[in-house]
Order: structure tokens, then sequence, then C-alpha cells
């Protein structure tokens, strides 16, 4: 049976632009490029923002081990009906990323090993985007990594300042080239031995 994802993404994209920020959802190459930054046979926590309808939850899937809390979060409550309907297996959240410090706090989860997002940071005010990316910072593990998409419908100076941002949060931001065969193209940032370790400070 063909997936319908595509077809349903299509039809939220007409209605939520401004929040799915693309008619296409994430290529197969680039969502085993985002996946990467989860540790293969992980026990952890892995957080994914912006889940849509579920394409890099087998890419992520397929690298967790047996006791991996893997949690998407995801805010449009049509792509949570289809991803709990087609996902039943995955831990799906709604709500609005700006609320992620809470929203861990309500699941119990303390620190994060990778968080996965393909949100539409570029179109985010930029309060939020320094709110939200300072939880991610202070909820990951030392060691752990931030992987997102960035797509050629963001615009440069939007991009050039979410970059700024990444480099306060993060000891090393990795710019991928630029995947021409992803609808639109798009290049990733791994964000890997987050600064704001404030946790660590409270737990010693
Ligand atoms: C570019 S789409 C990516 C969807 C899917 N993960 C993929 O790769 O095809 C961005 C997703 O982020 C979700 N989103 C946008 N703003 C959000 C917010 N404030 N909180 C949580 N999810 C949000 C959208 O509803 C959409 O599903």
């Amino acid at each position: 049976m063909a997936r319908p994802d595509h077809t349903v993404f299509l039809r939220r994209s007409f209605s939520k632009m401004d929040q799915l920020a693309t008619p296409f959802i994430t290529g197969r190459r680039l969502s085993r490029a985002l996946a990467q930054v989860v540790p293969r046979g992980t026990d952890g926590v892995v957080v994914e923002l912006g889940a849509g309808t579920g394409v890099l939850a087998e890419p992520i899937r397929a690298r967790l081990g047996p006791d991996t809390r893997y949690v998407a979060l995801e805010i449009d409550e049509e792509l949570v009906a289809h991803l709990r309907a087609h996902k039943p297996w995955l831990e799906v959240v709604q709500a609005d990323v700006t609320d992620l410090d809470r929203i861990l706090d309500d699941l119990g989860i303390d620190r994060v090993d990778a968080f996965v997002s393909t949100l539409p940071w570029a179109v985010f005010p930029q309060a939020m985007r320094l709110h939200v990316m300072s939880v991610i910072a202070q909820r990951l593990v030392p060691d752990g990594a931030l992987s997102m998409i960035v797509t050629w419908m963001a615009l440069p100076n939007r991009v050039r300042d979410l970059r700024t941002l990444l480099d306060g949060l993060f000891d090393e931001v990795v710019e991928t080239a630029t995947e021409w065969r992803n609808p639109p193209p798009a290049r990733l940032f791994l964000c890997r031995r987050p600064h704001h370790n404030s946790l660590d400070e409270e737990d010693t």
C-alpha cells in the first residue's frame, strides 16, 4: 500500500504553510543523515521536533537500542492523528516546541541524548529560537547532539542569525553541503558539545 504521507502533508500545507514551511516531506537521503546523530544502539532518550507525517521515524528507529525512549513532538493536530494511526509504536506528543522545557518535565525526562529537528527554525522569531535552542543545549547530555535541516526556502539573513545563535550554544557546528535532490534543496546543521549544561552544575 502506498504511504499517504506525501498527500497528507501536501494537503495540510495548503492551510498551515506558516507552520509546515514547505509542501514536501523530507527526502530519504536527508532523513537518514538527520537520524545519524542518534548513537547506534543507544539506550537513552531521543526527541524529534516537528515530526510531521513521521518520515524520520523509521530511520531513527533503525538506530535505537531496545530500551531507548523516542519521543516525537508535533504541533499540528491532523499530523498528530496521522502519526498515531501509522506509527502506533511512537510516543507522540502534540505540543508547541516553545513549551519544550515543561513538556520534558511532564514526560519525566531530564536529559536527552539526541534531538533531531525538521522544525522551520528560519521562520521562528529570534526570541523563540533563542529560548528553544537554549533549552535544547541545556537538556542535551554533554556528548549529545542536535541535527537540524535548513532548506533553500529560508532567507539567508535568517539562516545567518540562526548560525550565530548555534555557534554561541555549541562547541561544534558543522554545516553539510546542500543536498540538491531533496525537495526543496536543503543542508543540515550538526551541533555537538553544548555549552549550556547548567543542569550539570545542579547535578553536582
Ligand atoms: C518542514 S515540516 C517537517 C515535517 C517532517 N518531519 C518531515 O521531515 O517531512 C515542519 C514540521 O514542524 C511542525 N511545527 C512547526 N512549528 C512547530 C512548533 N512550534 N512546535 C512543534 N511543531 C511545529 C510542523 O507542523 C511540521 O510538521
